[in-house]
C-alpha cells in the first residue's frame, strides 16, 4: 500500500512492508551499513545505519526498521553521524589495523567507513584482550582480530544449508565465530601478554561444504580465501564477468585476474547469487605454474618433449596418415570434452564426418545422457527447456537421483524453496547410503526419503504409479499420497539418474504419472539435469555418434582391446568417465590431446597441442542444463602459443590434403542460427559487482 513520509524534510511516496533503508535507497537517499547486506536477513547489529524518525525517542537501525504513514525521517543529522561514529570507533578499538598485509585491503567496509566517518585516531588500542581464535581448514581462514562481528558469515551459511557451520562464541568484546557444537575452549595468554581462546586439539577443525560464500560476504579481512591469500593487491586485479563452466549451472560469475602475470586469482558471484565450492575455489585460482599445458609436447622415447606447434601439429598429421585406411581411421575414436563451446563443437563435428571419418566419434560424457534426453523429448515435447525457478513454488518435490552431488545450484535453490515456501521434499536416492556427516542436509529436511539403486528405478516408478492411481488414497504410499495432496508439482530427474542407465520405460511410465496428475488439474513440472557444462550444446551442434560408436561403445571397445588410437579435444575432467579412459589409455598405440589444462591423459599423450583455455574465450556459445543458449565473452589472454581449435582444426585438414576452410562460412550461419536462439549475453557486466551501490538496479546496497 502507498504511504506518505518525509525524508530530511523531503516527502516521499513509498510502500508499507520497506524498512527505512529501502524506502531511502530508493529515493536515492544513501546510508551507511555494515551488518546489512541486501541477499541476507537484516539483523541490526551495527547501528551503522542509525537514524532518527520524529516522535521517537531513540535512533533506530533503518536495515530492520519498517516506514509507517507520516514518518519524519532524518538521515544526516549531527546525532545519528554520532552515533554511527561510535559505533564504528567501538569495532575500531581492537581491531589490529593490519592493513599493509590483509587481502580485503582496499575492498573493506571497515576502511571505507572510516574514511568516509574520518575516523582519524584509534583510542584506547588493545584495552580489550585478543581475539584469537583460528580455526583450520585447507580452503579458509579466520582472523578473530580482524572481525567485526557482524554476523553475515552465519547468516549466508544459514541461507545456503539450513544449518550454519559457524556461531558467535563469547560476548561483547570477548566474542569470536566459533564453529558450532564446538564449546571446549580453554583460555591461554600469548608471551607479548594478551590473552586469547582456543579450541581444544581435534575441535578446531572446520568441516563444511567450503562454498566461500562466507569469505565473500565478510565485510572485513577476517575470512579469508587460503588459496587466493597474498596473492595481489586488491587494486592491482581487474574484474570480467562470465559464469562458472564447472557444471551446466553456469552461475554468473566475476573473473579476477591479475594482469601482469595473467593470472586468475579469485572469483565471486554476480548479483548477490551464490557460487558452489568448484565455483568460488576454482581450479585455476592463483596457479599458473603446472595448471595450464606450458608448450606443444612430442613423446619421444616415452618421454615427452616440449617442441613448436609446427612440429607437433606435423607429428599428429604423420601418425594419422600411418593409421588411416579407407579414407577413414579404423579402431580410433575421436572424444569430445563437454566443456567445449558450442561453434567449436560444430566445426569439430565437421572435422570428424567429412575430414578424419573415426570408427567412434562422441562427447566424453556417459552415451546414456543423449538415449534418456532423445526419449524424454519424444514423450515430454517441448518441455526439455525449462525455467528451474519455477520450482520454488511447488508444493511437491520429488528429486530423483544424488541431490547433495549433483548441480549445486538446483540443490541450494531446492533448499531455499524449502526454506521460504516450505513445501514436501521427496528424495528418491540413487547415490548410495555412505555419506560423511556434514551431507545430510537435504536427508534432514526430506519429507520421505527412500534409497533406490539405478536399476531398481522402474520398480519404484511402478509402485508410484499404483499409488497415484490409487486416488482413495488409503495404501498409496507416503509420496503417492502427497503427490495427489498437491496443487503444484516437480519432479526432478537427477544427473545421477540420467547418467547411468536407459530410463525408457521409466520415462513411459512417468509420463503415465504425469498424464494422470495432469488430468486431475495439477500443475507438474518434470525436469531431466544433465551436468556436464555443455553436453546439450554440443548435441546440438551435431554431435551424435552413429549407431554403435557412442561414448558407451568406446569405453567397451578401450576395455576389450578394440580401440588402438583416441584424440580427445578440450579440457579433460575430474570426473568417473576420465578416470575410466584414463585407465585405459596405458594400453593405446597412439593418443593425441589437444588441450588447455594439463591432466593426467595430457601426461600420458603422444602429442600434445595447447588450445585456448574456456576463459580465453570470445563471442562463444554454450548450453545451459535449462535448454538455454548463453554466450560468454572472456577477458583473459594467456599467450601466444596455444590455438584455437578451429584454426588447428583447419591446419591439420590441409595438411592431410582436404579443404576444411568452408568451416568458416558455416560456422557464421550456425552462429546466427544460435543468436536467433535470443542467448543470454554474460558478459555484459565490466565493473566490479559491489555490495553497496548495485550498478544494475542503480539502487545503493
Ligand atoms: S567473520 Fe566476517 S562475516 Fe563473520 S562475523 Fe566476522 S566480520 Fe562478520
Ligand atoms: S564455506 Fe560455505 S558451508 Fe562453509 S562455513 Fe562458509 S558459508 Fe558455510
Ligand atoms: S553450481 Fe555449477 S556453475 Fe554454479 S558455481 Fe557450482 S559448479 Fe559452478
Ligand atoms: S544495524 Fe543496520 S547495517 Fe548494521
Amino acid at each position: 500500500m502507498d504511504i506518505e513520509i518525509t525524508i530530511n524534510g523531503k516527502k516521499i511516496i513509498t510502500q508499507t512492508g520497506l524498512t527505512i533503508l529501502e524506502a531511502a535507497s530508493r529515493a536515492g537517499i544513501k546510508i551507511p551499513v555494515l551488518c546489512y547486506l541486501k541477499r541476507l536477513r537484516p539483523i541490526g547489529s551495527c547501528r551503522i545505519c542509525s537514524v532518527e524518525v520524529a516522535g521517537i525517542e531513540h535512533t533506530v537501525p533503518s536495515c530492520v526498521a519498517k516506514v509507517k504513514e507520516g514518518y519524519e525521517i532524518s538521515t544526516d543529522t549531527e546525532r545519528v553521524w554520532d552515533i554511527r561514529r561510535e559505533a564504528l570507533s567501538s569495532l575500531l578499538l581492537d581491531h589490529p589495523l593490519d592493513c599493509p598485509v590483509c587481502d580485503k585491503s582496499g575492498d573493506c567496509d571497515l576502511q571505507n567507513l572510516s574514511f568516509e566517518f574520518g575516523l582519524t585516531k584509534q583510542n584506547n588500542k588493545r584495552l580489550y584482550p585478543d581475539r584469537t581464535n583460528i580455526f583450520k581448514s585447507g580452503h579458509i581462514e579466520y582472523m578473530a582480530t580482524r572481525c567485526v562481528l557482524c554476523s553475515r558469515c552465519i547468516r549466508v551459511c544459514s541461507d545456503m544449508y539450513g544449518n550454519p557451520f559457524y556461531e558467535i562464541k563469547g560476548s561483547g568484546y570477548d566474542g569470536y565465530i566459533g564453529l558450532r557444537h564446538k564449546d571446549e575452549t580453554t583460555r591461554g595468554v600469548t608471551s607479548e601478554g594478551s590473552s586469547f581462546k582456543e579450541n581444544k586439539a581435534g575441535d578446531d577443525v572446520l568441516k563444511c561444504y567450503y562454498c566461500g560464500n562466507c569469505i565473500e560476504v565478510c565485510p572485513v579481512g577476517a575470512l579469508i580465501s587460503i588459496p587466493s591469500k597474498f596473492k595481489e593487491r586488491y587494486w592491482q586485479e581487474s574484474p570480467f564477468s562470465s559464469v562458472c563452466d564447472k557444471c551446466s549451472a553456469a552461475c554468473r560469475t566475476e573473473y579476477y585476474r591479475y594482469e601482469h602475470e595473467e593470472s586468475l586469482i579469485r572469483t565471486a558471484s554476480l548479483f548477490g547469487g551464490y557460487l558452489c565450492r568448484a565455483g568460488f575455489f576454482y581450479d585455476g585460482i592463483g596457479k599458473n605454474n603446472g595448471y595450464y599445458i606450458a608448450s606443444p609436447y612430442i613423446k619421444k622415447k616415452s618421454s615427452a618433449v616440449e617442441s613448436g606447434i609446427e612440429n607437433a601439429v606435423g607429428e599428429f598429421v604423420a601418425r594419422i596418415k600411418n593409421i588411416s585406411a579407407n579414407g577413414g581411421l579404423p579402431d580410433t575414436a575421436i572424444l569430445v570434452s563437454p566443456n567445449v563451446s558450442t561453434n567449436e563443437g560444430y566445426a569439430i563435428s565437421g572435422f570428424a564426418g567429412n575430414v578424419l571419418k573415426p570408427a567412434y566419434f562422441d562427447i566424453a560424457a556417459s552415451g546414456y545422457y543423449r538415449t534418456n534426453m532423445l526419449r524424454f523429448k519424444t514423450l515430454f515435447e517441448g518441455e526439455e527447456t525449462f525455467d528451474i525457478k519455477t520450482v520454488l513454488n511447488s508444493e511437491a518435490m520429488l528429486y530423483a537421483g544424488d541431490i547433495e552431488g549433483e548441480i549445486p545450484y538446483v540443490a541450494y535453490n531446492i533448499m531455499k524453496t524449502h526454506r521460504e515456501h516450505g513445501g514436501k521434499l521427496f528424495l528418491v536416492n540413487t547415490g548410495g547410503k555412505e555419506r560423511p556427516d556434514y551431507l545430510r542436509r537435504f536427508e534432514d529436511i526430506a519429507f520421505a526419503r527412500q534409497d533406490v539403486g539405478a536399476a531398481s528405478m522402474g520398480e519404484f516408478f511402478d509402485s508410484l504409479k499404483s499409488g497415484v492411481h490409487n486416488s482413495g488414497l488409503k495404501n498409496s504410499g507416503v509420496m503417492a499420497e502427497n503427490l495427489l495432496n498437491a496443487d503444484t508439482i516437480s519432479i526432478l530427474l537427477g544427473d545421477k539418474l540420467f547418467s547411468s542407465c536407459d530410463m525408457s520405460a521409466d520415462l513411459q511410465i512417468l509420463k503415465e504419472i504425469t498424464n494422470f496428475l495432469r488430468g486431475g488439474q495439477k500443475t507438474v513440472y518434470v525436469y531431466p539435469l544433465i551436468k556436464p557444462f555443455n553436453y546439450r550444446g554440443l548435441v546440438g551442434a551435431g554431435i551424435n555418434p552413429a549407431p554403435g560408436s557412442d561414448f558407451n561403445k568406446i569405453l567397451s571397445g578401450l576395455n576389450s582391446g578394440k580401440i588402438k588410437n583416441i584424440l580427445y579435444i578440450g579440457d579433460v575432467l575430474n570426473d568417473e568417465v576420465s578416470r575410466e579412459i584414463v585407465k585405459h589409455a596405458s594400453g593405446l598405440e597412439f593418443l593425441a590431446v589437444f588441450s588447455s589444462k594439463t591432466s593426467i591423459l595430457s601426461a600420458m599423450a603422444d602429442v600434445v597441442i595447447p588450445i585456448k583455455d574456456f576463459l580465453e574465450g570470445r563471442n562463444a556459445f554454450y548450453e545451459n542444463f535449462e535448454g538455454k543458449t548463453i554466450s560468454v565473452d572472456n577477458e583473459f589472454n594467456l599467450g601466444g602459443y596455444r590455438t584455437g581449435i578451429i584454426p588447428l582444426l583447419m591446419d591439420i585438414s590441409g595438411r592431410l590434403g582436404h579443404s576444411f576452410d568452408y568451416i568458416n562460412r558455416e560456422i557464421s550461419e550456425f552462429t546466427g542460427s544460435l543468436k536467433a536462439k535470443s542467448p543470454v549475453y554474460y558478459n555484459k557486466s565490466k565493473a566490479r559487482s559491489n555490495f553497496y551501490y548495485n550498478d544494475k538496479t542503480k539502487v545503493y546496497y
